[in-house]
């Protein structure tokens, strides 16, 4: 099953909205369906973001409005404001913008090749980074242990396994029993929706959490380990997350519980010192009172809805990446590790 692909002149995804009630995927040759798509969460989770960002630039290639190369630039640019904090999208998104500046004198068939080319190789590259998160991280679980995520993490955030579960899966596939505990992730439950859901399917043992019962495991000493991704991470390595995120990294470090996260180095966004520039987006206060549930609040009643919230990086005890797993202090890791992967 992978969340998102490519199929010749339109791009399949799985809807995330319907899951877990049924498995709907849907097909589109329109940049702006993946655009609505990402902003309703059907598309949803910073590396997945990237790659839709990277296949609607291809749509739109591939189906331009006018003139090919004024088109495409044109829906670049609504492309990468469908989300501000993942920074995975404007990533993509400047990727494919590069590639079509090296040909764009040339003819309409060499700009469509070279933008699938990239589009797929952005694809290609998130399996692989993904697969090698989980590698690098898993050697941080131990037999037994239990582990507590927030939001989804896993293979519906990414083209497949996922940035903090893949973690989970590669340590399970070793032969470690692990179990893991969701917090359900209010207001769009993402954790009680989807992670359980994909855990349940490779059939790794799952407990669904109230948010604020995390802190009650915590400090009863029920789990070993706290493990996220990351929407946006900052070069002192602070980390943009699921709002929720910021408490548990609180909870954790005053109970001695590690918090680790797991993120591709597309993720890190070399332009920022600090996570106090990274932009958090602010969603529909709706979600709140009525998001996947029935009406829970009084009509009329006022809800803020902030949908991420930012860790300070000296609550961060690793943070797992392709290239290998980075420790404090974080400016020095993460610069050598960009500096690896010809990143600046
Ligand atoms: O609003 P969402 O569901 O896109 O938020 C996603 C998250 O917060 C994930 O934890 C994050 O993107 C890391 S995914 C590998």
């Amino acid at each position: 099953m992978l969340t998102i692909e490519w199929k010749g002149d339109r791009v399949r995804y799985i809807d995330q909205t319907e899951l877990p009630r049924a498995t709907v995927y849907k097909e589109t040759t329109d940049y702006r369906d993946v655009i609505e798509s990402m902003k309703t969460l059907e598309i949803r989770g910073a590396p997945a973001i990237g790659v839709a960002g990277a296949m609607a630039v291809l749509l739109s290639a591939c189906h331009p409005e006018g003139e090919l190369v004024e088109s495409i630039k044109r829906a670049a640019g609504e492309i990468a404001c469908a989300r501000p904090t993942a920074v995975n999208l404007v990533w993509a998104v400047d990727a494919m913008l590069r590639k079509l500046d090296r040909v764009e004198n040339e003819t309409d068939q060499v700009i469509r090749n070279a933008l699938t080319d990239e589009a797929l190789r952005i694809w290609q590259e998130d399996q692989t980074a993904c697969k090698a998160m989980g590698d690098n991280g898993a050697e941080l679980l131990e037999d037994g242990m239990t582990v507590l995520t927030h939001c989804n993490a896993g293979a519906l955030a990414t083209v497949d396994y996922g940035t903090a579960l893949s973690v989970i899966y590669s340590a399970t596939e070793s032969g470690k029993r692990i179990s893991v505990y969701a917090d359900e992730t209010r207001p769009l439950l993402q954790g009680a929706r989807l992670t359980a859901w994909e855990l349940m399917q490779r059939e790794i043992d799952v407990t669904v959490i109230c948010d604020s019962a995390a802190g009650y495991f915590i400090s009863h000493g029920e789990i070993d380990a706290v493990i996220v991704g990351s929407d946006r991470i900052a070069s002192n390595g602070d980390v943009a997350n699921k709002v929720g995120t910021y408490p548990l990294s609180v909870v954790a470090s005053r109970h001695g519980v590690p918090f680790y996260v797991v993120a591709p180095l597309s993720t890190i966004d070399p332009r920022l010192d600090s996570g106090e520039d990274i932009p958090i987006e602010m969603r529909d206060p709706g979600e709140i009172i009525s998001g996947f549930c029935p009406s829970i609040a009084p009509e009329g009643a006022k809800a803020r809805n902030p949908a991420f919230d930012v860790t300070p990086a000296e609550l961060v005890t690793v943070i797992v990446t392709e290239v290998g797993v980075l420790r404090p202090p974080y400016d020095d890791s993460i610069s050598r590790a960009l500096k690896s992967a010809k990143i600046d």
